[in-house]
């Protein structure tokens, strides 16, 4: 049961193509999020006690039919959501591509090919973040988290290097590190699972784009220093998750460079997608100085999820951060001028995360991101002003395609409006979108473009059930 037969097998991989493609050409027709009903996916569950063989084909379209009733469509183009993407077509057939193949990319002589591509990509992507190609290092990861968890280990490992071995014990102080308020939260998942705990974690204020301020994280750093702490890393972001804030990357450098050369790590988990676009290019600026940066492929590259990237200048400090010695695996990658990816990373056992990029941008090209990046900014500039036509104001500063937004209405500024607002539009199914807090600026409607399939005509669809929404919650 578990390989099935041949003519099955047919017919099952057309009615999963059938699938796959139906989806994607009607999914713009769906409801854009489902209820939240627990009891009735439960109870769809509950007969699947597994002693009871089912017929694949049934077992296939439970899948596919539970997957159009139950989740939030990302690949909407009404999704205005968290960086979620619709994915590209080359994406999904690499996907599909490495589950039956099954790359194991723990050692680079079980599938060289895998590991040679996904080498090859962090040199195509560090030359557009500035980076050398002939220095480069790096590798794919779960996400932005665990990218962002490298960097806090690199940095980690360059300050004190007797940590791998020694722990805790070789701390001659407390680490510190440096983020705006406006930085993703995994700094802080990657402060208490590396052990130095989430009070070693420092926000820098924030102007009101929510940039951070190098003046204050110099005066930071000074004031730890004083206090007998080991500042090591500052992280800057570009496109936060929030607001699409830009740090100034290149006076946080020259903070960290004064500082005695602290590691900087760049965030551009998602906004990293400007280094293909000449016109945005300069949210990077500085880019190139960069110690470590993180960018996910399947944020505004729109692959399929699982594919983050961590990037360092440094080469040697993954295998340093990570090297362990183990009998038992194939030892090619000592003799040759090759990286184990287990020695080099978080990570083991490891699916082949890069294809999905790899084909993705063999077909679409440099110049076809570039084309749809464009278009998704240009959709989000033709947002901000439908919006204001319709009564609402932008309270974030970004050129990147992730709109703030509160009623113009002074009333229409409060948590509980924007949150009631937000349900119901979510609720009539026509689109998605969220709150977020902005610090001092308070509480907003955030709208993000995140399909290259969105356009003007789902805009208009959006404004009008948040017309609708703020009304029907004004009357209520
Ligand atoms: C700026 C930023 N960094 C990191 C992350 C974490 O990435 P992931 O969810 O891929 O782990 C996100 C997620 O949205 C993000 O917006």
């Amino acid at each position: 049961m578990l390989m099935l037969d041949a003519e099955t097998r047919g017919e099952l991989w057309r009615r999963l193509v059938e699938a796959i493609e139906s989806y994607l050409n009607g999914v713009g027709e769906a409801r854009v999020a489902p209820p939240l009903d627990v009891e009735a996916i439960r109870g769809a569950l509950a007969p699947f006690d597994f002693a009871r063989p089912l017929d694949p084909l049934e077992a296939l379209d439970f899948a596919v039919e539970s997957l159009w009733k139950w989740q939030v469509h990302t690949p909407h183009p009404r999704y205005f959501g968290l960086f979620n993407p619709a994915p590209t077509t080359m994406g999904i057939a690499a996907d599909a591509l490495v589950a039956a193949f099954n790359p194991q990319l723990a050692a680079w002589s079980h599938n060289p090919i895998a590991a040679e591509i996904e080498q090859h990509l962090i040199r195509a992507l560090g030359s557009r973040f500035g980076f050398d190609p002939a220095r480069v290092e790096g590798n794919f990861t779960s996400g932005g988290a665990e990218a962002n968890h490298t960097a806090l280990l690199t940095a980690l490992t360059r300050a004190f290097p007797e940590i791998g071995r020694r722990g805790m014990l070789a701390l001659r102080s407390q680490p510190v590190l440096y983020v705006s308020p406006e930085a993703h939260h995994s700094f802080l998942k990657a402060a208490r699972l590396s052990g130095i705990g989430t009070e070693a974690v420092r926000e820098v204020r924030v102007d009101s784009s929510l940039r951070m301020i190098p003046e204050d994280l110099a005066a930071r750093i000074e004031e730890d220093r004083s206090a007998g702490h080991t500042p090591f890393l500052v992280v800057a972001t570009v496109g936060s998750t929030s607001a699409g804030a830009i740090d100034p990357v290149a006076e946080v450098a020259q903070v960290a460079d004064e500082a005695g050369g602290l590691w900087l790590h760049l965030d551009a988990a998602w906004g990293g997608a400007a280094a293909l676009v000449p016109e945005l290019r300069p949210v990077l600026d500085g880019a190139a100085r960069a110690d470590s940066l993180t960018f996910d492929a399947h944020k505004w590259l729109s692959v399929p999820m699982g594919a983050g990237i961590y990037l360092t200048r440094h080469p040697g400090i993954l295998e340093r951060t990570f090297r362990v010695a183990a009998g038992y695996m194939p030892r090619e990658g000592s003799v040759l001028p090759v990286a184990d990816p287990y020695a080099h990373s978080m990570q083991w056992s490891r699916r082949f995360i890069g294809l999905k990029l790899f084909l993705s941008l063999a077909v679409a090209g440099w110049e076809g991101y570039a084309e749809a990046i464009r278009r998704q900014t240009e959709m989000g500039n033709l947002l901000r002003e439908r919006l204001r036509e319709a009564g609402w104001t932008i309270v974030n500063d970004t050129p990147l395609p992730v709109v703030c937004f509160v009623d113009t209405d002074k009333d229409g500024r409060s948590a509980q409006f924007l949150e009631a607002v937000a349900a119901r539009v979510v609720a009539s199914g026509e689109a998605w979108i969220s709150t977020v807090s902005l610090g001092e600026g308070g509480p907003a409607l955030r709208a993000c473009i995140t399909n290259y399939r969105t356009g003007p005509e789902d805009l208009d669809a959006l404004v009008a059930a948040l017309g609708r929404a703020r009304q029907a919650v004004e009357t209520a």
